[in-house]
């Protein structure tokens, strides 16, 4: 595995300045995960360091950059649309920069389409590209050609990149990068590589700086955390990461995704039971209830596997609340099949589920496996799921009226003069209250609920 180091590039700088008569501005945007949300973030950083300013729309911009996902077609298609719509941008302004990178530049037949078909795109770069950004936005300054990188199999962890945090109270720190678990249908091990770990010292590093710099809640990433700290010179798993990372001193909490539930051990929950300082929330993405279904999916885990863990956990940790992800239609999936999804999703009881009618990705094994239900079938069922889950749900959001917890206020709610707040189980409270108040603790009331959220009353600022 290679660890690299960010530099910053002070020639590419020079010349990123010398182009414009006052600093550029650079739009990002990222699609998809918290992933690459938080790739976008460390994009900002990049740019920021060479010069840029950001802005936050478009119309403005002297670069446009696209942070891609691949995740479902759907994804794909609204990116496409999005870059399409900048042709008119560069029309207005020639020396405009356009940039798509992120997973969907994983795919050869996306760079291919990209540079015949959207010619005003000036540079598409893959996963693993952020450090020649700098190079190539200055080569294509002056004047030199589109750049259209061949995709190439991420492979690298880059350590002290500068980042401009989307919040100031909520962090993204990944812990590992790639997957080694070839889902069926799943398109990210081919689009992000092998995994690969950070080191616990580098993890504790950044932590650490944001504990100091006040973050309240760091959540740490990977495709499969309980995975992590495969192939480091110390032995270290997920486990032992939270409690090095639990040791720094600090008032913060921690959530962490995504969660295997073949790799979920009682440790990690024994863990999660013994340090406050970890959310008693559980994202164990499930994906079906039929144990042919995960045979089919290479999920390496059963029903029985899966429901016991969540009765290790509902008995260790009190309050514990799951979610899950959920693929509805997998190829060849029967309705006896969905029955028993819905069986687990009555049994499990789950808080919160995010849902996904199945997408064939290209290069996936499930692509070439027959697939006879029509899309008018699957979204039926999406949709007696997602009856199901709102009648869970709200039935136990109500069930938590009456109680006063601690939440983070993280942003505005619906009207003015509401805001919304985040239990440690990750459920949402609305509350009235002030925009200075965003980014702190707070002592809450709930007094009633609405559907799958609280709603309430501030008692304290903590
Ligand atoms: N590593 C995480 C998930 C990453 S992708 C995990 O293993 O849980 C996020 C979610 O997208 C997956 O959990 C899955 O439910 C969904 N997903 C992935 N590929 C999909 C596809 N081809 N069609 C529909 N949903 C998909
Ligand atoms: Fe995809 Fe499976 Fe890896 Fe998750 S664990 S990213 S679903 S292959
Ligand atoms: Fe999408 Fe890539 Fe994340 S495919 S879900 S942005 S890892």
């Amino acid at each position: 595995m290679k660890n690299t180091s960010y530099s910053k590039n002070q020639q590419a700088a020079q010349v990123i300045a010398q182009a414009y008569d006052s600093p550029p501005l650079a739009y990002v945007h990222s699609f998809g995960c918290q992933q690459n949300v938080n790739d976008g973030e460390k994009i900002k950083g990049i740019l920021v360091d060479l010069g840029y300013g950001l802005c936050d729309t478009p119309e403005h911009a002297d670069l446009i950059l696209f942070n891609t996902c691949a995740v479902r077609e759907h994804a794909e298609q609204r990116v496409f649309g999005n870059v399409g719509a900048l042709k008119a941008y560069k029309k207005a302004n020639p020396k405009l920069i356009i940039g798509v990178c992120g997973c969907m530049t994983q795919q050869e037949t996306v760079v291919e389409k990209l540079k015949m078909s959207y010619p005003f795109v000036d540079l598409v770069i893959g996963v693993d590209g952020m450090d020649r950004l700098p190079q190539l936005l200055a080569d294509r300054l002056m004047g030199g050609k589109r750049v259209m990188e061949k995709p190439v199999e991420p492979a690298t962890v880059m350590e002290g990149v500068p980042i401009r945090r989307d919040s100031s109270f909520r962090a993204w720190l990944p812990i590992m990068y790639g997957c080694d678990n070839f889902c069926t249908y799943c398109i990210v091990p081919y689009v992000r590589g092998r995994e690969r770990s950070r080191t616990p010292a580098a993890i504790l590093e950044e932590f650490t700086q944001l504990v100091e710099q006040g973050y309240k809640e760091i959540t740490l990433l990977g495709q499969n955390v309980n995975s992590y700290g495969k192939g480091l010179e110390e032995p270290m798993d997920f486990a032992d990461l939270l409690n090095l990372l639990c040791q720094v001193p600090g008032d913060y909490q921690i959530r962490f995704m995504t969660s295997h539930p073949k790799d979920a051990s009682h440790k990690l929950i024994d863990t999660m039971a013994a340090q406050p300082h970890i959310c008693k929330h559980f994202h164990l993405p499930v994906q079906s209830g039929s144990d042919r279904i995960l045979k089919e999916m290479n999920r390496h885990y059963d029903l029985a596997h899966y429901l016991e863990l969540v009765d290790y956990a509902r008995e260790k940790i009190p309050g514990v609340t799951f979610s899950s992800d959920i693929i509805v239609g997998f190829p060849g999936e029967t309705e006896e099949d969905f029955q028993a999804t819905l069986d687990l999703v009555e049994k499990v009881e789950y808080m919160q589920l995010f849902t996904f009618i199945y997408s064939k990705r290209t290069g996936t094994k499930a692509a070439s496996m027959p697939d006879p239900y029509t899309h008018k079938d699957k979204t039926e069922r999406m949709a007696r799921l997602l009856a199901l889950q709102d009648k869970i749900a709200s039935r136990q959001v109500a069930s938590l009226v009456g109680q006063t917890q601690r939440v983070l206020l993280e942003g505005h709610g619906r009207f003015e003069g509401l805001l919304n707040g985040r239990l440690d189980n990750n459920l949402v409270v609305e509350i009235p209250g002030r925009p200075e108040w965003i980014g702190r603790y707070a002592r809450v009331k709930f007094t009633g609920s609405r559907a799958t959220i609280l709603t309430g009353e501030l008692e304290e600022l903590l």
